[in-house]
């Protein structure tokens, strides 16, 4: 048989990878999953046997009629097409269960390889289209593509570099309980990853493409093998690894590309020539690893100090790959050409501080090569700062050892900034651009700490903590609080953990302290005064730059009075201090998902937006620079969607190009697991940041969507807002029936089983919407595939407001013109494209009490089906994602592998509940769970 990737033709295969539009561009996905397909047919009969391939397809074949009957109107047939399907997974075993589960799970990892894969293609494409692109056609999500826009409407070259210099994209890595494949399936994919790319390397002689072929049958029979579901809960130690694993696989390599690209771009469109050393810094990077103590025990101090000693060794590491690499290249000579006096006379301070001279350290090594000798002594340093003793045999290094290490990033720098003058006065300059300038970046973006660790403590711990501490306070005055309940002493000894790291080398490395659940004044000062307690500099001086509380609002009331309670704290005198050795910067953060717990999809995303303005007009008042931190999660329900989209729907005006945005679970893996893709996702949030605060849309005269708010707009939301709360406060939030139908008709108390994170999924307390934190929520809702916090609300407001005289004419108005407004709708949408009634109706089965299950479902059924045609209405389609086709036949693709899964994972919970509670139960349970999450691409 001829390899599955050999094409007909060569060129044809090559007009595919560089076509811009049509089908044509589809071809190499639908190739991708076909071969990979076969490729599973083929391991799943050798490993599984051919009678579970077989039920497979009959499961896959079943789920496709299915779906076609109901597309073709045929509600009976596709119910009775569902029930037979129904009884022939009653009669599973648990076992045969399980592997068939898993079966249909592994089609997910490949159609998922494929379509990332096709992400990376399509950038090529358009990458290379964009080269030979003179008209208005380049894409308006790539950074080229916004300065063209700001340069058509006569945004000038200086201009444009004005508002970059403003952009500061920080992405803040977050260990939240959401990514359920293990590190090791990741590796696994990473490599399958890479053997698809290689396909594409085309032409490809017919050897290498069977051995390509064999090495991906090799890796998914290895996959098959391998447990997808932890045999243990994740520590925190992993989830520090996890998170740092992204810096080597694609975050270092990616930053030089990204800043060549948007140097490129300058002198493409404005003809501004900088080289991408000399770039304003655009990014920065922080964490939550380890430091968010909220909620999870097992975020210890000791974790704290070991998540920032792996992040600073992680870099070093890194550093010290690259100087090794550039010690080899450089081998430029004196004899050839002359080296500065400045690099001779640093060198020379060098060998003087060892008390020696270069013959002795280097004899004869590299005597006309000066930058290698040079660079010997810097990588020692590095060695040094890192606490990496040098192997007794290497006597160079263990000649160099005593030299000191780095106390500062900007130390490390002038070492290396004399080495590039030193090029660049010497006809080096390409050189210099080559090896030192991508160092020089990496230093300048990540110091010697990597990333910001963020500290996360909820008010309420830190209230108590206060009371206690202020109760032995006075009564001794000097001393230090003692006898405090254990969960106080912890608050505090985490402050005394941040006083010493900040005592170290890097204080910079901790600068954040986030409050949970903050609500008033009181609950952003209590930090203030608990760091002074435990011994930490709150303001900020020359060499640290102190910890900034950072209150995160997260309940629709407090999104409501946050404007005004940071009023009040920006006013006081005392803290005016403070933010004067912040320069005169505050950082809030707005939360997504719990504002939807509580209000609501449409509630939330309105007073988020409502917040962010008034914030920012206060800040504006008060004279303070606003940074606002988004925590949002991967699915709609909490904050996701495509980020470029909702960095461009801030409010005009309010934004003033420092952004952190938390990037968790499974969106850390879609975002960064790959070269290609992480510079996508950072050249997008950059792009967006610039679109978003120049606003070339606004300056347009035939502008659309200039986002600038009309009040018409501003009094429908408010009204859209008000209905979607109270309807959602009442029919979910004050019903306990829907609690109890959440608990018995979604697999949200399996979860622990999927050992997803370190985090306990609920808080202390018993079972309440109050203490269940937001992702169970929204993740048992969408495995049940109702994704109900995604869209509930929604249908009732747009249907109410579309009622009224001019309503639904100003509705569809917005959704032209009004990016929040079309942020909101095409989330909601994307959420009801993956929702299934049908098979959310199974889910239902579960529930014990008939009339409850019937009174429950009956109204989530109705709010959906308005959902539905309010959104058609709004957006004009007939059907959902008629203008995302590629959403769309992706939720095609995956939909008869999900179905068959979730009719699995419903059997499995009838038996749980039915008393069958069995570690194979269970097991086969988180299977499903793996699955579905697969196949929807979101956990929750
Ligand atoms: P939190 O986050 O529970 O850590 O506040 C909620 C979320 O991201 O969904």
């Amino acid at each position: 048989m001829p390899p599955l990737w050999k094409p007909e033709s060569w060129a044809d295969r090559l007009a595919e990878l560089e076509a811009r539009s049509g089908d044509l561009k589809e071809v190499p996905l639908r190739r991708d999953v076909r071969s990979l397909g076969m490729l599973l047919g083929e391991v799943l009969r050798e490993q599984a046997g051919v009678e579970l391939f077989n039920k497979v397809e009959e499961l896959r074949l079943a789920a496709i009629r299915r779906r076609e009957a109901h597309s073709e109107g045929s509600a009976k047939e596709a119910e009775d097409l569902m029930q037979a399907a129904v009884l022939g997974v009653n009669t599973l075993g648990v076992d045969q269960a399980y592997r068939l589960s898993r079966a249909f799970a592994f089609y997910f990892e490949l159609i998922n390889l494929a379509e990332t894969n096709h992400r990376k293609r399509r950038r090529l494409s358009l990458q290379i289209s964009e080269d030979g692109q003179r008209g208005d056609d380049i894409q308006r999500g790539s950074f080229r593509g916004t300065l063209r826009a700001m340069r058509r409407v006569g945004i000038t070259a200086e201009e444009a570099l004005a508002w970059l210099r403003r952009i500061r994209v920080i992405p803040v890595f977050t260990a939240h309980p959401t990514e359920i494949a293990r590190r090791s399936v990741l590796l696994k994919r990473r490599r399958m990853g890479d053997f698809l790319e290689q396909l594409d390397r085309i032409p490809i002689p017919d050897e290498e493409l069977t051995s390509l072929e064999d090495a991906l049958t090799a890796e998914i029979t290895a996959l098959w093998q391998t447990d997808e579901v932890r045999s243990r809960r994740p520590t925190v130690s992993d989830e520090i690894r996890m998170g740092l694993d992204y810096y080597d696989v694609s975050i270092f390599e990616t930053l030089p590309g990204l800043y060549q690209e948007v140097s490129a771009a300058l002198a493409a469109e404005y003809d501004l020539h900088i080289d991408a050393a000399e770039l304003p810094l655009l990014l920065s990077f922080g964490s939550w690893i380890g430091g968010d103590r909220d909620g999870n025990p097992y975020v210890t101090t000791e974790v704290t100090r070991e998540a920032i000693r792996a992040a600073r060794s992680r870099l070093l590491r890194y550093y010290d790959a690259r100087l090794l690499e550039t010690i080899d290249l450089l081998t430029t000579s004196a004899q050839q050409l002359p080296v500065s006096e400045e690099l001779r006379t640093r060198l020379g301070s060098f060998l003087a501080d060892l008390g020696t001279d270069a013959a002795q350290i280097f004899g004869q090594r590299f005597e006309f090569e000066i930058y290698r000798r040079y660079l010997f002594c810097v990588r020692s340093r590095l060695l040094r700062t890192a606490g990496i003793t040098p192997s007794d045999h290497d006597l160079l290094e263990t000649a160099l050892v005593s030299l000191p290490a780095y106390c500062s990033a900007q130390e490390l720098l002038e070492d290396l900034g004399i080495v590039r003058r030193s090029l660049a006065a010497h006809g080096g300059i390409r050189v210099a651009e080559t090896q030192i300038d991508p160092l020089l970046l990496l230093v300048r973006t990540f110091g010697l700490h990597l990333h910001t660790l963020d500290i996360r403590q909820h008010a309420r711990q830190h209230q108590k903590a206060l009371e206690e501490a202020s109760a032995w306070r006075e009564q001794q005055p000097i001393a230090v609080p003692s006898g405090l309940s254990p969960e106080s002493r912890d608050v505090l000894e985490a402050f005394r953990a941040i006083a010493e790291v900040k005592a170290g080398c890097s204080p910079e490395a901790i600068r954040q302290y986030v409050i949970s659940g903050a609500a008033t004044v009181e609950d952003i000062l209590a930090v203030v005064w608990l760091a002074r307690l435990g011994g930490v500099e709150v303001a900020g001086n020359g060499r640290d730059p102190g910890i900034m509380p950072v209150p995160l609002f997260e309940s629709i009331e407090d999104l409501r009075n946050a404007p005004e309670v940071c009023r009040r704290l920006w006013t006081s005198p005392d803290y005016q201090k403070l933010l004067a050795s912040w320069d005169n910067t505050q950082e809030v953060m707005l939360g997504y998902s719990d504002s939807n717990k509580d209000g609501g999809m449409l509630a939330s995303t309105w007073e988020i937006f409502r917040a962010h303005r008034a914030l920012h007009e206060v800040a504006h008042e008060c004279g303070v620079q606003l940074r606002l931190f988004h925590g949002r999660g991967g699915t709609v329900g909490r904050g996701g969607g495509p980020t470029h989209r909702s960095i461009y729907a801030q409010p005009v005006g309010a934004f003033d190009g420092q952004i952190r945005i938390t990037e968790q679970g499974e969106v850390l893996n879609w975002k960064y697991s790959d070269v290609v893709l992480a510079e996508r996702n950072l050249e997008l949030m950059i792009a967006a940041s610039l679109d978003a605060l120049a606003r070339p849309d606004a300056l347009d005269p035939d502008g659309h969507r200039s986002g600038v708010m009309r009040p018409a707009w501003e009094a429908a939301f408010d009204e859209l807002s008000e209905t979607s709360f109270h309807f959602y406060r009442h029919h979910i939030l004050d019903d306990p029936e829907v609690l109890e139908f959440f608990e018995t008709a979604t697999p949200v108390s399996e979860l622990e089983h999927a050992r997803i994170g370190s985090r306990p999924s609920r808080r202390k307390g018993k079972m309440s919407l109050a203490n269940l934190r937001a992702i169970p929520w929204v993740f048992g809702w969408t495995q049940s595939r109702l994704l109900v916090p995604a869209w509930f609300g929604v249908g009732h407001a747009l249907g109410e407001y579309a009622e009224k005289p001019g309503g639904a004419a100003l509705l569809r108005e917005m959704m032209e013109e009004f990016p929040l407004f079309i942020d909101l709708i095409r989330n909601v949408e994307m959420a009801l494209a993956k929702a299934d009634l049908g098979i959310a109706s199974l889910y239902a089965s579960l529930v014990p009490d008939a009339a409850l299950r019937e009174r429950v479902f009956a109204k989530l059924k109705a709010e959906f089906e308005r959902t539905l045609s309010a959104v058609l209405a709004v957006t004009g389609q007939s059907e959902l994602l008629q203008t995302n086709q590629v959403l769309a036949r992706s939720i095609r693709l995956r939909n008869p592998y999900v179905d068959p899964m979730s009719l699995i994972q419903v059997d499995l919970l009838r038996r749980k509940r039915a008393g069958e509670d069995t570690e194979e139960v269970n097991r086969a349970i988180s299977g499903t769970i793996n699955g579905i999450s697969a196949g929807l691409r979101n956990t929750g």
